[in-house]
């Protein structure tokens, strides 16, 4: 990759839980703030269709935009039930993550943005990618993960984001998403989001791609879920 490419990737660079009501509730009472909700927003296929549960292929990586225009976020099917977790912060705070959604509670969702520095999957490259249990990271030897390739951060799909290692101070803030029969709808973030950051950093940039910063950050109302390969040219991995 090219030298220059290379840096700004690292410059200008996390899947959502399918939650019923209790226990959307129940997650609300243990957040202490770190939950927010947004626009529900469908999710749907490329032709407009709504994405159903079994369309989702097993450890394959899913994009889609959520809460914003230009937020994205990663969808991935762990293929196994996904129990809910207590996240810790380093200032002394925890959350709860509410687990895998779905039937099965196997899908799982976060914003993919970066904590350490915000390298986030772009139309040219993405270097923050999961790595499927049976092709695990050339670097750390590790899959089932999330890992980003500007610094080697490693994130755990299924534990709410967790740090597994690198230099990331926060998790991956998870997408909340509930199912109403067929239809899956995103409706919020748990954990600490990066988004007020990620739209002051990259402010230039997604002026040139949405045509202002006010496109940039419309709320959606539904979401397109396309596999990662389908977005962008070079999926970085390492
Ligand atoms: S931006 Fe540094 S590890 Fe992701």
């Amino acid at each position: 990759m090219d030298r220059r490419v290379f840096i700004k990737a690292c410059s200008t660079l996390a899947v959502a839980s399918l939650v019923d009501a209790s226990i959307f509730s129940q997650t609300l009472a243990n957040t202490k703030g770190t939950l927010k909700r947004y626009t529900k927003a469908l999710l749907v296929k490329e032709d407009g269709s709504p994405l159903r549960e079994e369309d989702i292929k097993p450890h394959t990586q899913y994009i889609f935009f959520y809460p914003y225009a230009s937020t994205p976020c990663y969808l991935i099917n762990l293929d196994r039930e996904i129990k809910p977790v207590e996240l810790k912060l380093k200032d002394g705070g925890s959350y709860t993550w509410q687990g895998g959604a779905g039937k099965k509670r196997s899908l799982v969702a976060y914003s993919a943005i970066c904590p350490h520095q915000l390298s986030h999957p772009t139309k040219d490259y993405s270097f923050i990618n999961y790595y499927p249990p049976d092709k695990p990271s050339e670097t750390t030897k590790k899959g089932g993960i999330i890992q980003c390739c500007a610094h080697v951060s490693l994130f755990d799909p299924a534990e709410g984001g967790k740090v597994l290692d690198g230099p990331a101070e926060f998790p991956l803030a998870a997408i909340l998403l509930e199912t109403e029969g067929d239809k899956i709808y995103a409706v919020g973030t748990v954990g600490v989001d990066q988004f007020t950051q990620f739209f002051e950093n990259f402010k230039q940039d997604l002026i040139q791609q949405y045509g202002s910063l006010a496109n940039a950050k419309k709320m959606v109302e539904s979401c397109t879920v396309v596999e990662i390969k389908r977005y962008t040219k070079e999926v970085i991995h390492c």
